[in-house]
């Protein structure tokens, strides 16, 4: 086993990762811990753009995509940190072209910048240009940005590290932290997969930036990797997790593959189809048409196709024509997601309708945050040295909805704010002593697996969890469908406990790995379904069949999820009685488990409104 110190510790090096370390390297010892090589990251499969208010080819301004980024999150937004994040995305794309991002130009030069779904001009009059792009690989070209100015920076990265704990002084998953004492995080616990050698990295400040968790379903646009690691440690210490009910769908993946067709088809002049001909977006959202936000194309999308309407043999997708735009646009401005046509499903947009369908995307929820990346324990303090940005946090900028291209935008903005205030707090603090068992936990729990005789295969406890997930907490939800894919969730978390690897070895045991990786999964869901069972109303993302309309007299409010031991836990009955609303003692989520003697209990946490009341939400 090897020991590490740095002052700050980033864990993931994706988008949010390394715009971290490039604020926070040039300051303090600061390392890059990441499960991939940092430029596999998902950030790199972004396609449309990075929004921001220039204004270089119409008039635009930050307010106007403050509002639209609360109006498209259903109100849900902390709007204090949508000002934040609007404002602050000129000078993040900025820095970018500093950096050298190649971004498409205008014929005078200037940065170009494209239509996407939800962002318009004065609260919604019409679209409006707002997206800065490169091609339709805005993503991949900002992690290469990204990586070169790290490598430039001298930052250290240790690649194909798995963080498999999280190392804090009070663990709150065991019960409560004594009044007036804080929570301190001290480092993580790291498996090397090309040795299977453990390390720990001490740290005065550890940020996670490890992205998303879509493999929960089956249908995805997200990589193989995407399980939710992050939010799980910080979930398995008692942290909580806020509004994990909220996932987007993005209206168009590659029908039957979910593989990301990006929204930049539809900016771009793209038209989605019935199976009749039919601009159907024309009666779901008459102003802005195809380019309403994600979580109401996608609910007409699949509504198109329950009631009869669908293409395609079985009537079970949609169409994305981009037969009327020119060929040389199309390879100007969409080269690789016609080529994805091409090669997957043998289309040739030139000529043919694409089949699409929505396709698991993004987690609204994750690690709650403050604005400057600081982890939440409730709903009001943070834990000391602790930060989260980018997908795994939840700051929460994209309430139960996110623009498409916020993302990219989150990552840029958070993480810069996050690795500033990590390196920041670091030069302050001092290094915590680690507990001598600090690894402990972790080795137990891979010899275990490890050594466990031959039982059930990871992969088919996998495919039932995306199954159940995909048939019972898709775009639309029931209380039964939920109560179906909870009571799924606990029978696989019991046949987890049962689950065994073939690979025996050390050496990038990548079935260890996923072994590993659906633990997380499994956390993660039950955490989303718990959530979407309680709120019974439907806002953004979370479309409740039984509970159809938006109810801001009881569900304005964030869910915070709370991982604590099943018996003597004063502090879970706390939780339940200091929250709002209908949850309360009596009816707050409980949850046994048969693999290790814990409840999820679920509180809430207060949006935070500045200037903009709730309204109907209309496009
Ligand atoms: O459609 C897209 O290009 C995806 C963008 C996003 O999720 O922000």
């Amino acid at each position: 086993m090897q020991t590490h110190q740095y002052d700050v510790v980033i864990v993931g090096a994706g988008g949010a990762g390394m715009r971290a370390a490039l604020e926070s390297s040039g300051q303090v010892r600061t390392a890059v811990i990441s499960k991939l090589y940092p430029t596999r990251s998902h950030t790199g499969a972004a396609q449309g753009g990075m929004c921001a208010a220039l204004a270089n080819v119409e008039e635009d301004n930050w307010e106007w995509h403050t509002f639209d980024t609360v109006k498209g999150g259903d109100y849900l937004v902390d709007q204090d940190a949508a000002e934040v994040m609007a404002k602050e995305a000129i000078e993040a794309v900025l820095d970018l072209e500093r950096m050298g991002l190649p971004f498409n130009r205008t014929p005078e030069g200037k940065i170009d910048q494209r239509r996407f779904g939800g962002h318009t001009r004065n609260h919604g009059e019409a679209a409006v240009r707002r997206a800065c792009y490169a091609a339709d690989r805005t993503g991949h070209m900002i992690l290469q940005t990204l990586y070169q100015n790290c490598i430039k920076q001298d930052v250290e990265f240790f690649n194909e590290f798995y963080v498999l704990d999280l190392i804090v002084d009070h663990d709150l998953s065991a019960g409560h932290v004594p009044d007036g004492e804080t929570v301190n995080a001290t480092g993580v616990v790291a498996y090397d997969l090309a040795t299977g050698e453990i390390h720990i990295f001490q740290a005065k400040a550890i940020i996670f930036a490890t992205g998303g968790a879509g493999k929960i379903f089956k249908t995805t646009s997200n990589a193989h990797t995407l399980t939710g690691d992050g939010m799980a440690l910080a979930f398995r210490r008692g942290l909580p997790l806020e509004d994990m009910e909220f996932f987007q769908f993005h209206p168009t993946g590659l029908a039957g593959l979910g593989i990301l067709l990006s929204e930049a088809a539809r900016g771009e002049g793209g038209i989605l189809r019935n199976g009749e001909g039919e601009r159907f977006m024309e009666r779901y959202a008459p102003t802005i048409k195809d380019l309403a936000p994600r979580d109401i194309v996608a609910r007409s999308m699949a509504n198109e196709v329950r009631e009869g309407r669908g293409a395609g043999p079985n009537k079970d997708y949609v169409l994305l024509d981009l037969t009327h735009l020119e060929p040389a646009h199309i390879d100007a401005k969409l080269p690789d997601i016609t080529e994805f046509a091409r090669t997957y499903l043998g289309i040739e947009p030139y000529t043919e309708p694409i089949p699409v369908y929505p396709t698991a995307h993004y987690a609204m929820g994750g690690i709650p945050t403050n604005i400057v990346g600081e982890v939440l324990r409730n709903d009001t303090d943070i834990v000391n040295g602790l930060y989260a940005a980018g997908e795994v946090a939840c700051v929460s900028v994209h309430g139960s909805n996110r623009l498409g291209t916020n993302s990219l935008l989150d990552i840029n903005v958070f993480g810069k704010r996050a690795g500033r205030a990590a390196a920041a707090y670091a030069k302050t603090a001092e290094f915590r002593e680690l507990p001598e068992n600090a690894a402990d936990r972790t080795i137990a729990q891979l010899e275990e697996m490890r050594e466990r005789p031959d039982g059930e295969r990871v992969s088919d406890v996998r495919t039932a969890l995306q199954v159940t997930m995909d048939a019972n907490a898709q775009v639309f939800r029931t209380h039964e469908s939920l109560v179906q894919a909870t009571d799924d969730i606990r029978a696989l978390q019991a046949r987890f406990k049962n689950v065994s690897v073939q690979d025996k070895g050390r050496m990038f045991n990548t079935d260890l790995l996923e072994a590993l990786e659906l633990g997380f999964l499994l956390d993660i869901a039950e955490t989303v379904v718990l959530g979407a069972l309680n709120r019974k109303e439907s806002r953004g993302g979370h479309f409740r069949e039984d509970f159809p309309d938006r109810d801001d007299a009881n569900y304005m409010r964030h869910t915070m999820a709370y991982r604590r031991p099943l018996d003597g836990s004063e502090e879970a009955t706390a939780l339940a009685e200091a929250s709002q609303g209908d949850i309360t003692p009596e009816n707050a989520f409980t949850h046994v488990s048969d693999f290790e003697n814990y409840k999820v209990v679920l509180g809430s946490k207060p949006v935070v409104m500045t200037r903009y009341e709730p309204m109907e939400r209309k496009y």
